[in-house]
């Protein structure tokens, strides 16, 4: 007898396409690098969301920012970092960004000038 394994909506187990990119129903957290976004990705992971974090000069960032998310209690699998500049027209998204950030469904806004 098999037993099929339930993973919850949102859980990469559950979705065979999740290296492609996450499955709609992700949030989008802007100011990910900022006090407010370094702590709440870790949470929104630990709660088994998959994160899409806007960055600046993502490229450079990228490896920190998931390493940070592991150190903290989070799982860095859920996040994927996207280049963007809220300032720039468009928000500086390229066509991928554009998709990821149109489809979030849940926007946390920490992106700011202090
Ligand atoms: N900290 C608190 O105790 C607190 C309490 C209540 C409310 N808030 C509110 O929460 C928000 C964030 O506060 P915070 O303390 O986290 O600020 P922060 O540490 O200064 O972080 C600001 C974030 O915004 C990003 N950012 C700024 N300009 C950007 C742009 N043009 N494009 C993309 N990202 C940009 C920064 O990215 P870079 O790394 O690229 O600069 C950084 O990640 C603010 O609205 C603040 O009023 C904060």
């Amino acid at each position: 007898m098999s037993h099929a394994v339930a993973h919850p909506v949102g859980h990469p187990a559950a979705h065979p396409g999740h290296a492609a990119g996450p499955p709609a129903g992700h949030a989008l957290v802007t100011g990910a690098t900022g006090l407010i976004g370094r702590w709440l990705i870790p949470e929104l992971t630990r709660l088994d969301r998959d994160v899409v974090a806007l960055v600046r000069r993502a490229g450079e960032r990228r490896a920190e920012l998931l390493a940070w998310v592991g150190n903290h209690g989070g799982v860095p699998a859920r996040v994927t970092v996207i280049e963007g500049d809220l300032a720039a027209p468009g928000l500086g998204l390229d066509e991928e960004g554009r998709r990821l950030v149109g489809s979030s469904r849940d926007v946390f806004h920490a992106g700011a000038l202090m």
